[in-house]
């Protein structure tokens, strides 16, 4: 990114967030959401307070296992194919990450795309937000880095940029995260990018397709207890910010892929019944009871597609791995982009 290419104009040289806008979302409230879940039968929490530090490290661990095979083939895909979608992406577009990537992914893109216009990571988390930007403005001194704080799961203004020139947005939406959306939150998450994206935009989506339960299954229930670390840290946290009583000792991880839904569900599973206290709440267990943790959608590709051309979006290309585990989408606002 920082070199220019032959015959092109040299690029002014940023290393920092050149604008930052806060739209200011609401924060989640973490206490009155845990007790709403906790008390609901049957019990339930969202997989967004999956992300504490501790969360976001074992997370991060998670997408370096052998089994948990979608960052590695999504990756690989985004490695083999990154020319060709930096084709149809063209010079001097707006692009605009859902979720602050600083990670691989993120980079494989922007060293096929030296014209970019700006890079727009969008996320929920001012600090994690933040300290992602500025990772990569450093690491990307030619790119224009203009990070945006706001809830992408909701409608909002996003801003116009109009103090800079570009051709196109782009949003880019990788790790199959869609998946942790129900179908209808999808649908409604893909109508809101198709806004945010205007006529003429993109969408790069990354999405976890159907395939040999056994192989899901082992993604989320690694060797090393990983996953079962990280679900069993939502309990921990609980216990830490809330001065909550949680004997993860008394928990066990729980996922599994269930056909019929076309998802993997993760609970917690009470050993034994018991009761557990948040400060002046109790919370009663009985033995085996389970509370439900996390929903990932895995979609036939076809379903996928239908789901995107209802929400406005046209296909423009699919790049998929050769056992045909993950997709990599290219879909278009509108009609066929050429
Ligand atoms: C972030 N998300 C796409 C992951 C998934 O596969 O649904 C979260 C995860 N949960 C357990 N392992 C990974």
């Amino acid at each position: 990114m920082s070199h220019p290419r032959p015959g092109q104009a040299a690029r002014p040289s940023y290393g920092y967030i050149v604008s930052f806008h806060d739209l200011h979302p609401t924060p989640a409230d973490f206490r009155e959401e845990v007790l709403a879940g906790l008390l609901r039968v049957p019990k339930a929490l969202p997989p967004k307070f999956f992300y504490d530090r501790r969360g976001s490290e074992l997370f991060d661990e998670i997408c370096q296992l052998e089994e948990y095979y979608l960052t590695r083939v999504e990756t690989g895909l985004l490695e083999r194919h990154a020319a060709e979608m930096a084709r149809f992406i063209g010079e001097e577009a707006l692009l605009i990450e859902y979720g602050s990537g600083s990670g691989r992914k993120t980079r494989i893109l922007l060293e096929h795309l030296p014209g970019l216009a700006a890079y727009v990571p969008v996320d929920i988390s001012k600090e994690h937000l933040l300290a992602a930007a500025t990772e990569l403005a450093q690491a990307y001194p030619c790119l224009r880095v203009t990070p945006v704080c706001a809830d992408y799961t909701r409608e909002m203004e996003f801003p116009d940029f109009e103090e800079f020139f570009y051709r196109r947005r782009v949003v880019f939406f990788p790790g199959s995260t869609i998946g942790n959306f129900t179908p209808p939150e999808a649908e409604t998450f893909l109508r809101h990018a198709a806004e945010v994206a205007r006529p003429g935009g993109l969408l790069l989506i990354g999405v976890d397709l159907k395939k040999d339960p056994t192989v899901i299954d082992a993604a989320y229930n690694d060797g090393q207890g990983v996953t079962a670390a990280f679900n069993l840290n939502l309990l921990q946290r609980i216990n830490t910010e809330l001065g909550a009583d949680f004997d993860l000792r008394l928990f066990e991880h729980r996922a599994f892929y269930d056909p019929a839904h076309g998802r993997v569900e993760m609970h917690l599973v009470s050993r034994q019944a018991q009761t557990v206290h948040i400060g002046e709440t109790t919370i009663p267990f009985a033995a085996g009871e389970t509370i439900h943790t996390e929903d990932s959608y895995k979609y036939d590709l076809a379903d996928f597609e239908q789901m995107a051309a209802r929400t406005g979006w046209t296909r423009q290309m699919v790049w998929q791995d050769e056992q045909g585990y993950f997709a990599v989408g290219l879909f278009a606002v509108g009609q066929t982009f050429s």
